[in-house]
């Protein structure tokens, strides 16, 4: 079975546009769950642009599966290991992006992940790394100890045509490879109701992160609607282990 994981990120986003009370991602996230999605995922960005402190808090406290994306970094480290999040996915983050641009180069600063990947799992967190579909990656990835890998779709999801075909093929391989080395397989970036087909011939996918997407269909159908139509379009898969 597929499972949906949805990011609450961007409502947090339209109450930090005025830093305002509402809405709550927390309050989100419980609808989430009711209607049916398996995790939540938030990114509490060193910046503090959308998510902030409480939140993170409060969703780790209050939700049934906390997925916390996060930079490698000793303050995040040191947050996680207090809150304790069921699962902390990795990944790069630059102050200047609109959002997550490119997979965590695991294979370039791998003292700094595996640590981290170390102390996390030592506390009993499941560790994911946001990466593109590259053999040197999942490699390294595997070599430091994650459970799971989290392939970047935003170049799918940003693409048409051959080149999208291209990128599908590559995510494609990057699972079949990940799963060889025992690896987990997750994916995530720039899905949506539409895109979503071909991530669906996708092999060996326990976990779709999506929330921009499903963030903005509630503000036209309600949160739990823009879930449930996205796990209907989920439910087709079959690639799973
Ligand atoms: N997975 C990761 C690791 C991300 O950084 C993001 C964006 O925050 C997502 C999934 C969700 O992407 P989107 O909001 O485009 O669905």
């Amino acid at each position: 079975m597929l499972n949906l994981g949805v990011n609450v990120d961007h409502v947090a986003t339209v109450r930090q546009a005025r830093l305002a009370e509402s809405p709550s991602p927390l309050e989100a996230a419980i609808l989430c769950e009711k209607a049916g999605a398996w995790g939540i995922t938030a990114h509490l960005r060193e910046d503090r642009r959308h998510i902030q402190d409480a939140d993170i808090r409060a969703l780790a406290k209050q939700v049934r599966r906390l997925n916390m994306e996060m930079a490698v970094t000793d303050e995040m480290v040191a947050i996680a290991m207090e809150i304790k999040p069921n699962s902390c996915c990795l990944v790069p983050e630059k102050r200047t992006e609109l959002t997550t641009e490119g997979g965590l180069d695991v294979a370039g600063q791998f003292e700094k992940v595996r640590r981290a990947t170390e102390k996390l799992k030592s506390r009993g967190i499941t560790v994911s790394l946001f990466i593109d579909p590259e053999m040197q990656q999942l490699d390294a990835a595997h070599q430091c100890g994650a459970d799971y890998v989290e392939l970047h779709t935003g170049k799918y999801s940003n693409t048409r045509g051959a080149e999208r075909e291209v990128e599908l093929q590559r995510l494609h391989d990057g699972a079949v490879y990940a799963h060889t080395r025992g690896l987990k397989v997750n994916a995530g970036h720039g899905i949506d109701y539409e895109n979503i087909s071909g991530i669906l011939t996708i092999p060996h996918l326990c976990e779709l992160n999506i929330g921009h997407c499903i963030v903005g269909r509630a503000i036209m159908v309600g949160m739990e609607q823009a879930v449930r139509e996205m796990i209907e379009c989920m439910k087709p898969y079959r690639l799973g282990d």
